[in-house]
């Protein structure tokens, strides 16, 4: 039998989780070392029911952080898309349900424009549905829970969606990293990485925390050096 490979998993701390008066000073309390990436969810009323920011929000945090990803939950994404790449958004996530039939021309468009082309997948697409996206994409997120709304509990089923998506990725030889948004705390953090995810989006669980910079500390901890199961 083949041995287990070792990986390592990133946390993202998900921007919706702060407290919207004091964004800043929450992420300022996260120790740099444990995270690398924001995770920026982007919503429209439409394609999901709740409203959250816009490209200005991005522009701010990439600003004073660095790497943003934005997640567009857009209704009509072709839209703003660019705007969230001159916002300098460094990874753009767009919704494999929310535009299908242009959903290859935006990714292509995104890694033309120099930034990482993310597809984002909602818990009742089935990944047989993506099968022709994945060529195009630089990172795969896995929703595992309903788009729209922090807070929730993880579909449980998104864990063998991610281990689908690495015996895709090795058998055509893709290039994508997967990562896992809804519901991920310190209590399923090692399964989750050890289903194969690259990067585990925390929202509110983590600033939700009594001590969010503790918090992210141990789900750090826990998916560092995990075994792919
Ligand atoms: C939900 C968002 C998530 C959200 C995750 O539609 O895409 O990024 O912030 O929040 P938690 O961790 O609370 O499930
Ligand atoms: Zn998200």
């Amino acid at each position: 039998m083949e041995p287990a490979k070792k990986r390592c998993a990133y946390v993202s701390p998900s921007v919706l989780g702060a407290d919207p008066l004091s964004v800043g000073a929450a992420l300022d309390a996260l120790p740099r070392g444990c995270w690398e990436r924001l995770h920026l969810d982007i919503m429209d009323g439409r394609f999901v029911r709740n409203l959250s920011f816009g490209p200005a929000m991005c522009a701010a945090l990439v600003k004073r952080y660095g790497l943003v990803d934005a997640h567009l939950m857009l209704a009509e994404p072709d839209v703003l898309a660019q705007d969230f790449v001159r916002a300098g958004a460094s990874r753009v996530y767009v919704h494999a349900e929310a535009a299908p039939q242009l959903l290859l021309g935006l990714l292509t468009r995104l890694r033309s424009d120099g930034v990482e082309a993310g597809l984002a997948v909602a818990p009742l697409t089935p990944v047989e549905a993506l099968r022709f996206a994945l060529p195009f994409a630089d990172a795969v997120l896995v929703m595992s829970v309903t788009p729209g709304f922090g807070g929730q509990a993880l579909i449980e089923g998104s864990l063998e969606k991610a281990r689908d998506l690495v015996r895709l990725r090795e058998v055509e030889g893709y290039g994508y990293s997967i990562g896992m948004d809804g519901g991920v705390n310190a209590e399923n953090a090692r399964r989750v990485a050890g289903a194969g995810c690259d990067l585990l989006v925390a929202g509110s669980a983590l600033f939700g925390a009594p001590d969010p910079a503790k918090y992210l500390m141990e789900m750090a901890e826990q998916t560092r050096e995990n075994f792919v199961s």
